[in-house]
């Protein structure tokens, strides 16, 4: 009687399982004969563990089970397909990456590059115009110089000569083997009636100075204000640095009237101490680096 009772259980348990897993009918159809079920020992209507769990079962009607699963199992190749397209597109990000990784490397070693070509070149630069100052340092424009209809060479370095010999009163400026020039020219776009200036090229630094100041004699001491000129052939880097320093200058000696201020060259003097511009500070700096600008200065800048 025991073994009977504990195969039955068994039994219903399958039957159980088997509903869960919805591969019976949970209804298999009309019975015409209730009582013949007595005897068969899957029907187990009998026992009572059975019936109780047939009416607590927790899905309704299989066939819905059945599409769920469907469902499921399609939602599980969707969702398979899905990381697939996930993880392929991952591969090709990380391929991506790699690339713009060696990119940003490339861009690295590019900037770095650059940098060190801009060394170079600002290096280069001021090669260059140390280069071109030296080239300039012993030329002298003159302006206001008379120019013939078809002038030669020539002729513009006696008109020179002349001029310095008889007006400046140059000493040997009349005369080839004491005062050498090298070269003397007119420069600059022909205009009807006026003259153009005239570079002029002389062999010796010392001839340059003297010149320079037996024109700012001449400027001093003559009443009116002569057409002729004489400047200095600067490079753009020193016209510039001049241009700032010479506005500082005038207003300075304007509100310090007797006041040592002179401009020299890419230089400013000032009661005996060298002030020049820097053009990346924007400002005047003193030559030696760590000593302060008067106030004199910063205040006209
Ligand atoms: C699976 O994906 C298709 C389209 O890709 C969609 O139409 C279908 O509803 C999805 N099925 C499930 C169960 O998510
Ligand atoms: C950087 O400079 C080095 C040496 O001049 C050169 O070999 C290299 O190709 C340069 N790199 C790039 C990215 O231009």
């Amino acid at each position: 009687m025991r073994d009977e009772n504990f195969l039955l259980e068994i039994a219903g348990f399958v039957v159980c399982l088997l509903l869960l897993c919805g591969d019976i009918e949970s209804n298999p159809g009309p019975n015409p004969n209730p009582s013949s079920t007595q005897g068969s020992p899957l029907l187990v209507k009998t026992n009572p563990r059975v019936t109780r769990g047939q009416s607590t079962l927790p899905f309704g009607d299989s066939r819905s089970e059945k599409s769920s699963d469907i469902d499921i199992a399609k939602s599980l190749v969707n969702i398979t397909q899905a990381l697939g397209e996930i993880m392929s597109q991952l591969d090709m990000f990380k391929s991506e990456l790699v690339d713009i990784k060696i990119e940003l490397q490339t861009m690295i070693e590019v900037k770095e590059n650059l940098s060190v070509i801009q060394k170079e070149n600002n290096v280069l630069k001021e090669k260059l115009e140390k280069l071109e100052e030296n080239v300039k340092v012993k030329n002298l424009i003159v302006f206001g110089m008379i120019e013939a209809e078809r002038e030669t060479a020539t002729e513009t370095e006696a008109r020179v000569r002349a001029f310095l010999a008889d007006k400046l009163g140059v000493e040997g400026a009349d005369c080839e083997d004491k005062l050498p020039i090298d070269r003397c020219f007119r420069f600059g776009r022909k205009v009807p009636d006026k003259c153009r200036p005239i570079l002029v090229t002389v062999l010796l630094q010392k001839h340059k100075t003297a010149i320079l100041n037996a024109f700012k004699t001449f400027r001093q001491n003559s009443e009116s204000r002569k057409t002729e000129y004489i400047k200095e052939d600067f490079s753009e880097r020193v016209r510039n640095i001049r241009s700032k320093l010479g506005a500082i200058l005038f207003k300075v000696k304007s509100a310090h009237p007797g006041e040592l201020i002179a401009l020299k060259y890419d230089k400013l003097i000032y009661r005996g101490q060298a002030y020049t511009y820097n053009s990346k500070l924007d400002c005047v700096v003193a030559c030696d680096g760590d000593k302060d600008v008067p106030n004199a200065i910063k205040l006209t800048q």
